[in-house]
């Protein structure tokens, strides 16, 4: 009886399985649903796969992030403000509650809200009202609020982090989602799910499945997506390109290449250092030796030497130590 999917969220694991029968029948109602997993494990689909099967589905479904507002704009952005309440409050303004009115609204990164704002939240919760930030009346809203983290909230309960009572108040029903590597049997399921979505027609080979399958995923789904979007869009002949996508995964922000031996990896990211280095520093100076070693604060002779190393500049005169004629 138990289910395998809940509408776009996929899963066969027994967890999961239970999870799916929890929200199809919490999404019939109106309670207060807190959503606690790790970082990618489907939060936010979760919250909106209860909005769509709630009777509210025609309704919004607002995302906020408490976590990305700056402190002094949360309370204008959830409850809005009234023109002049503050400098730069040229018009009155909707908050997030009113816009979310005969909807969902997702309340994510909820352990993130400073302890001193979390009373006037709880207020809202209570009492199904917001007043405007510089307003002195209520307005009746009708709402569902569904939040997410990815802290143990308990625990910050426990540290006088986040208040227990907006933490009672918030937990009605408690969703919690298993982190990827507890729930094994669902990654050939997933990888299916995003194969059909990013290359459709691709096979995935024994080896590459056993190799996906091993992985820890600290980033969970969304880690195991983008992998699969990577391998998919790589893809040589009739299969996924398991291996190119995951050298480019190693090679995050700087182009680390945790492939290669540390030494080799190090030297490589250095020679990409000093040749982008270079290059600006001479540009900027257009190719004054003496101007450009003062800024950079090196000896002309090393500059010279990564000049001619990087090859930068034809025009430069590097024979030799005599100074250059534009100096
Ligand atoms: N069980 C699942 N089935 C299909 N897709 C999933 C599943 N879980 C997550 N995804 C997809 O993985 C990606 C990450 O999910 P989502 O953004 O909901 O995670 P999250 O828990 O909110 O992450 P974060 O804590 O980092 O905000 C999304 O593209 C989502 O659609
Ligand atoms: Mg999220």
């Amino acid at each position: 009886s138990q289910m395998s999917a809940f509408g776009t969220i996929v899963g066969g694991d027994t967890k999961m399985r239970q999870m799916f029968t929890l929200l199809e029948d919490v999404a019939a109602t109106n309670a207060t649903v807190l959503i606690e997993g790790e970082t990618g494990t489907g939060k936010e689909l979760i919250a909106e796969e209860v909005h769509n099967h709630s009777p509210r589905r025609d309704g919004p479904f607002v995302v906020f992030d408490c976590g990305s507002v700056p402190r002094e704009l949360i309370e204008s952005m959830l409850f809005g403000h009234v023109k002049g309440s503050f400098t730069g409050a040229i018009t009155d303004r909707r908050g997030a509650f009113a816009e979310a009115h005969g909807g969902t609204i997702f309340l994510d990164e909820i352990g993130e809200m400073a302890i001193d704002l979390q009373p006037s939240l709880l207020r809202v919760l209570d009492k199904r009202a917001v007043r405007k930030v510089g307003s002195n009346t209520y307005e009746k809203i009708d709402v569902r609020v569904v939040a997410a983290t990815n802290r143990d909230l308990r625990a910050e309960v426990a540290k006088k982090a986040f208040r227990e009572d907006l933490y009672y108040r918030l937990a009605v029903i408690r969703v919690s989602v298993p982190p990827l590597r507890e729930r094994g049997s669902d990654i050939p399921l997933l990888i299916q799910h995003f194969v059909n979505n990013f290359g459709p027609g691709l096979n995935v080979t024994t080896e590459d499945m056993a190799r996906l399958v091993r992985h820890s995923w600290p980033g969970n789904v969304r880690e195991l997506r983008n992998v699969i979007e990577r391998a998919s869009l790589l893809a040589k002949g009739q299969s996924i390109n398991l291996e190119d996508a995951l050298v480019s995964e190693a090679a995050p922000s700087l182009g680390i290449r945790t492939d290669l031996p540390f030494k080799e990896a190090k030297g490589q990211l250095v020679e990409m250092f000093e040749r982008e280095y270079i290059e600006d520093l001479m540009r900027r100076h257009k190719m004054n030796l003496s101007a450009a070693a003062r800024e950079a604060q090196i000896d002309r002779k090393h500059l010279r030497e990564l000049i001619r190393k990087y090859g930068l500049d034809p025009r430069a005169k590097l024979d030799g130590d005599d100074e250059p004629a534009e100096d």
